[in-house]
């Protein structure tokens, strides 16, 4: 596990109480989902993730080791594990987007070079090297999003907390993004999101974790809880679509029990037209 919390509590000030026993485990190199309601501590939980809030109550360890809230402990924390937030306003800062993202990287004491090296590889993989001389307040909402995941991703984390990182982004940007993500997680980075849209986790997360009034319901894999029917009403979420299609050809005798259901669009689609044939 690198990052495993147990039993976390925390109550915002004027007494909400946001966390109520929260347990997570966060596998190496796995892509996990956080799912559920609006309220349920989602963004909390993310915000515990790298420190910038502690548990009243429970714990937390970073590679098998708990975490120090020290001024130390929190840096080299901060350094392994990145949040990009909600909203993008909250998180960049700089006059210019390439200032912004090289801020960090620029903190890590790295020769200059690898400075630019890695600004370069972040502005290009999100796809907004045309914006770097940009003023950050002068960009549209999707482009700021992208701007914010560069900054994160150029610190080269081996945890990347991501809160929405999709919402508000057009149909192509999504798809941009998630392609990028994938590349992240393919060169060993582990990625916690949290996501409404079902259907993104069910092509994209390996691991789910549901949550509801400040707990976890349930975490493991995607295939099995999210095409669990009584799960997710419990959960109070929709089925993803994708598995939907899948178990009703399955009960139509039309795919084999075993057989893995269809993750995405064309895996659905390739299932229809075979169920047509
Ligand atoms: N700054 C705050 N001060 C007081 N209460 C807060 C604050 N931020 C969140 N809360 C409360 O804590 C609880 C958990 O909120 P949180 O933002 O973690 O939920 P979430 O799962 O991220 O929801 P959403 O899907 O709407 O983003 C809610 O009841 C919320 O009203
Ligand atoms: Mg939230």
């Amino acid at each position: 596990m690198i990052l495993d919390a147990a039993d976390l509590h925390y109550a915002y000030p004027g007494g909400v109480e946001a966390l109520a026993g929260l347990d997570l485990r966060v596998a190496k190199g796995s892509r996990l989902a956080i799912l559920g309601p609006n309220g349920a501590g989602k963004t909390t939980l993310l915000l515990h993730l790298n420190g910038t809030l502690k548990p009243s109550q429970g714990s937390i360890a970073l590679d098998g080791k708990p975490v120090a809230y020290d001024r130390k402990g929190l840096t080299d924390w901060r350094r392994r594990v990145g949040l990009v937030l909600q909203d993008p306003d909250d998180q960049l800062f700089a006059a210019t987007v390439k200032a912004d993202v090289s801020f960090g990287p620029l903190n890590l004491d790295l020769p200059t070079d690898e400075v630019r090296t890695r600004v370069e590889w972040a502005l290009d993989a999100l796809r907004i090297s045309d914006l770097a001389d940009r003023p950050t307040h002068m960009l549209s909402f999707g482009q700021k999003k992208r701007a914010a995941i560069a900054g994160a991703a150029a610190m080269a984390p081996e945890v990347l907390l991501l809160d929405e990182p999709a919402a508000g982004l057009d149909a192509h940007g999504e798809a941009h993004l998630l392609s990028v993500l994938k590349r992240l997680a393919e060169s060993g980075t582990t990625l916690v999101f949290t996501t409404h849209d079902v259907d993104l986790a069910w092509g994209f997360a390996d691991q789910v974790a549901l949550f509801k009034g400040g707990k976890v319901l349930a975490q493991g894999e995607t295939g099995t809880l999210l095409a669990d029917a009584d799960l997710l009403r419990r959960a109070r979420l929709k089925r993803p679509w994708a598995a939907a299609i899948g178990q009703a050809a399955r009960a139509a005798g039309k795919l084999a029990a075993d057989a893995p259901l269809p993750k995405d669009r064309d895996q659905a689609l390739a299932l229809l037209q075979a169920m047509g044939g």
